[in-house]
């Protein structure tokens, strides 16, 4: 097996939380799920968010100052396939679900009770995914939540490939 396939599996094999990132330029908003995205520094605090070209909302994004990063519960399975499965090209993911206007105007989703926003620092062109860099400007934990993950995700059918 070369290298470029090993990876693909080695990388397939791996579990970790997914996020659904909220986006809005003007009147405009999307919303897409996101397995890309870990802390990136404790000081400063950075994460880092990266989003696929094809995406709509990676296209909403290259506009924004700030995006919203929610933390997905794990039984969140409806909420994470309408923003993975689907593309606001197509669907108003937002007539789907519960949200609320957030900080700076960003939709925040009801059923996503941990979220933040992040103030776009930097944009990284790492492949077919811009990175974003984001410092956190407002934060919501709720406690004892756990997470949806990526081997619970790996059944969408993204509504993009990337
Ligand atoms: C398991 C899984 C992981 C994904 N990870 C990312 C990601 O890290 N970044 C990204 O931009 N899209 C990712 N996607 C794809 C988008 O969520 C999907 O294409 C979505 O429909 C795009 O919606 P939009 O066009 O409205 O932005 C992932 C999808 C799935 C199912």
């Amino acid at each position: 097996m070369d290298a470029h396939d090993a990876f693909g599996k080695l990388v397939g094999d791996l579990d970790y939380s997914m996020f659904i990132v909220t986006v809005r330029a003007g009147a405009e908003q999307a919303g897409c799920l996101v397995g890309f995205a870990c802390q990136s520094s404790i000081e400063p605090p950075r994460f880092l968010v990266c989003l696929s070209r094809k995406n709509h909302t990676y296209r909403v994004a290259t506009r924004a100052d700030a995006v919203a990063v929610h933390f997905v519960p794990r039984q969140a399975k409806a909420l994470a396939r309408l923003f993975g499965g689907c593309c606001s090209d197509e669907v108003d993911k937002f007539a789907g679900c519960a949200w609320r206007p957030g900080p700076g105007g960003l939709p925040i989703l009801q059923e996503c009770r941990s979220w933040f926003v992040g103030r776009v620092l930097q944009r990284l062109d790492l492949g077919d995914h811009v990175g974003f860099l984001l410092e956190p400007i407002a934060a919501h934990r709720e406690a004892g939540e756990s997470y949806f993950t990526f081997d619970q995700a790996k059944n969408i059918e993204p509504g993009h490939p990337a």
